[in-house]
């Protein structure tokens, strides 16, 4: 089974309502602008690639029902604001808005051409970072950064796919992902949906199977990769990243170019989100801490470009110094 976040009607979109999953799998038709920004807020879609390509969708109901694409655009802009790759589709819709003076066609088939090339950016891009895995491998993950953030296919568990398809025996350990659990909720289903070889652990078991050496290598996806190579990631990612350091083992961001974001100098411009207070307080609707308890909730963080071995990226494999690898593939 091949698992697919979104869908395309022709004057709607489906989105796979990842809040429900693993125990539901449940559809949400999104009609309007509006409610897809909903969708992108409340997390039914989530994911760099994903959120991107469902906002393009977003544009592309706005036209068609006759509303003003900029005032959507600036609307879906807002809905979430650490990945880039959000307001980089948007900016490549409104762009297509203004050569074709808005047309509801124009923009339907530039969505479409967005989701297509980040289905078939990840099949390049995990046929890149396969190479650089053995033929007996056992990597570590963290959040989500599979199909089900993305058009299809994935960025790290895209390269874990192309590494299974190229006949390589790949074991995955998958952080749980506190608080939002896309670890234990996500991507331990989505692999287990596939038949790959998949092992759920707590966030604070990591360092425990890094000292017994179980690890060959990390791969995780990113939201947003700085001029300079730092990347923003799922909270906790840098946590792994300086795990990996300490015990030699690779560290590899896997991301489509889309997530590249050349404005930002460094890490330390890239916004960080905060989200609720309940989704670290309460599991399930559940309270797991005191009422009225003080809470930090950041929802990504920043991990540094010197304990990343390399960025697997849709137009190849770029190593340190980063600065140069990445303006260099920006060109090509
Ligand atoms: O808050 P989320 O679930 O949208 O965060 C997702 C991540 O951090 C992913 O690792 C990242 O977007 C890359 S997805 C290919």
């Amino acid at each position: 089974m091949q698992v697919q976040p979104l869908r395309w009607t022709g004057d709607s979109l489906e989105l796979l309502d990842q809040r429900r999953l693993p125990r539901e799998v449940i559809w949400v038709t999104c009609h309007t602008p509006r409610e897809v920004e909903a969708a992108i807020r409340d997390m039914v879609v989530r994911g760099a690639p994903a959120i991107g390509v469902s906002a393009a969708f977003g544009l592309a109901l706005a036209a068609m029902r006759g509303e003003d694409v900029k005032e959507a655009a600036e609307l879906l802009r807002a809905a979430r604001p650490t990945a880039v790759n959000l307001a980089w589709a948007i900016d490549r819709m409104l762009q297509r808005a203004a050569e074709s003076g808005s047309s509801a066609a124009a923009l339907q088939r530039e969505a479409i051409a967005i989701m297509d090339e980040d289905l078939e950016g990840n099949r390049r891009l995990g046929r890149y970072g396969a190479e650089l895995l053995g033929r007996s491998t056992t990597v570590l993950t963290h959040c989500n950064a599979g199909a089900l953030a993305t058009a299809g296919y994935g960025t790290a568990l895209g390269v874990i796919r192309a590494a299974v398809e190229s006949g390589r025996k790949i074991a995955v350990f998958a952080d749980e992902t506190r608080p939002y659990l896309q670890g234990a909720r996500l991507t331990a289903w989505e692999l287990q949906q596939e038949g790959i070889d998949v092992t759920l652990i707590t966030d604070n078991m990591a360092g425990h199977f890094f000292q017994q050496g179980k690890f060959d290598a990390v791969i995780v996806g990113a939201d947003r990769i700085a001029a300079n190579g730092d990347t923003a990631n799922k909270i906790g990612t840098y946590t792994v990243a300086v795990l990996a350091g300490a015990h030699g083992v690779p560290f590899y961001v896997a991301a489509p170019f889309s997530t590249v974001d050349l404005r930002c100098p460094d890490g330390s411009a890239i916004p960080i989100e905060e989200r609720s207070a309940a989704e670290v307080t309460q599991m399930f609707g559940m309270p797991i801490a005191p009422e009225g308890i003080a809470v930090r909730h950041p929802a990504f963080d920043v991990t540094p470009a010197r304990l990343i071995t390399a960025i697997i990226t849709d137009r190849g494999v770029i190593k340190p110094p980063f600065e140069e690898g990445l303006r260099a593939a920006s060109r090509s």
